[in-house]
């Protein structure tokens, strides 16, 4: 029986050739014998791109912007995350999607090729959001200084070589984005960029109205902005991780809701890091039509 001092400051255990979080790969049988519901809706990322932003704002919209509805539990109780398990500490993410009615939100951040086949079988809708790859290693290093699943990320410099080599829980930023981008060629995927709902919120709220067939007039549309603002959501205990035990995720160390703006990565890498990583990003991203904005 594995128990939870056994899962925290673990490495990454491999899983089909991805680094995964310690605690997640143990028995990943049960995520591939996962069944979804044609009607089940997915949001994947690449972690710290906006998940429990595009999260909120997905139930406010089909909750048709009803906050009341909205505040019926936390966040990781309605919108489950697929391969979440910790052992002895709560419900996993198979479990509470199975207690969930539909239709079901589905949060993953895993690539492509580790979605269990069962969500293009049923053509599930899935809306993918992406943030451009400076400002997720420096969230994601946040996010590893204060989550215990995570292994210890070293010093910041340390970090960002394992990030940009793909060493990190889910691998690589690169492959994910591209696969990603690239799937929606053949099934129904939203895409959309973080960057762009800082910018616009209104224009990316009503894609995401649209894709999944609701009409919502702007005074609901000026609600949603408003409840899903990063001030809003930082100060919601519905909505900013405080709901889990310390042992867990450790605001102390870093909040999860940290800053929420585009371009903090200016405050973390070197002009040598990001000459660095400018040309890692030409090599790798050579050959796409995906375009990210990293500054306002
Ligand atoms: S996780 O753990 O992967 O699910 O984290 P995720 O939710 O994907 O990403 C966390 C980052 O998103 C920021 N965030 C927001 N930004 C803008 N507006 C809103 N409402 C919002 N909510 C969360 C959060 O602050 C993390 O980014 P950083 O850069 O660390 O602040």
């Amino acid at each position: 029986m594995i128990s939870q001092n056994d899962v925290m400051r673990k490495n990454l255990k491999m899983v089909h050739g991805y680094p995964m979080v310690y605690a997640f790969a143990h028995n990943w049988e049960r995520i591939e014998r996962f069944r979804s519901r044609p009607d089940d809706i997915v949001i994947a990322t690449y972690p710290k791109s906006g998940t429990t932003w595009i999260s909120e704002i997905l139930d406010m919209v089909l909750n048709g912007g009803d906050v009341e509805k909205c505040k019926r539990a936390v966040i990781t109780a309605k919108v489950a995350m697929l391969e979440m398990a910790v052992p002895g500490i709560r419900m996993s993410g198979l479990e509470q999607l199975e207690k969930n009615p539909s239709p079901r939100i589905v949060k993953t951040h895993l690539p492509i090729d580790l979605l269990p086949k069962t969500f293009w079988e049923n053509n599930c809708k899935m809306i993918y959001l992406a943030r451009n790859a400076k400002d997720v290693a420096v969230s994601y290093y946040h996010f590893a200084l204060m989550n215990n699943l995570q292994p210890f990320p070293g010093t910041w410099e340390e970090y960002l070589e394992k990030f940009m080599a793909g060493n990190v829980s889910y691998g690589s930023w690169f492959n994910h984005v591209k696969s990603w981008w690239n799937k929606k060629e053949e099934h129904p995927i939203l895409f959309l960029y973080y960057e762009d709902m800082k910018e616009n919120p209104k224009e990316e709220i009503k894609k995401v109205a649209r894709f999944l067939e609701k009409d919502l007039n702007d005074e609901i549309l000026d609600r949603i902005i408003h409840h899903t603002s990063f001030e809003a959501m930082k100060d919601n205990p519905l909505l900013n991780y405080t709901h889990l035990p310390n042992a867990v995720l450790d605001h102390s160390k870093s909040p999860f809701m940290r800053k929420g703006i585009i371009g903090d990565w200016k405050n973390y890498f070197t002009v040598a890091q990001n000459e660095k990583f400018d040309a890692l990003y030409k090599k790798e991203m050579s050959g796409t039509t995906l375009r990210f904005c990293t500054e306002i």
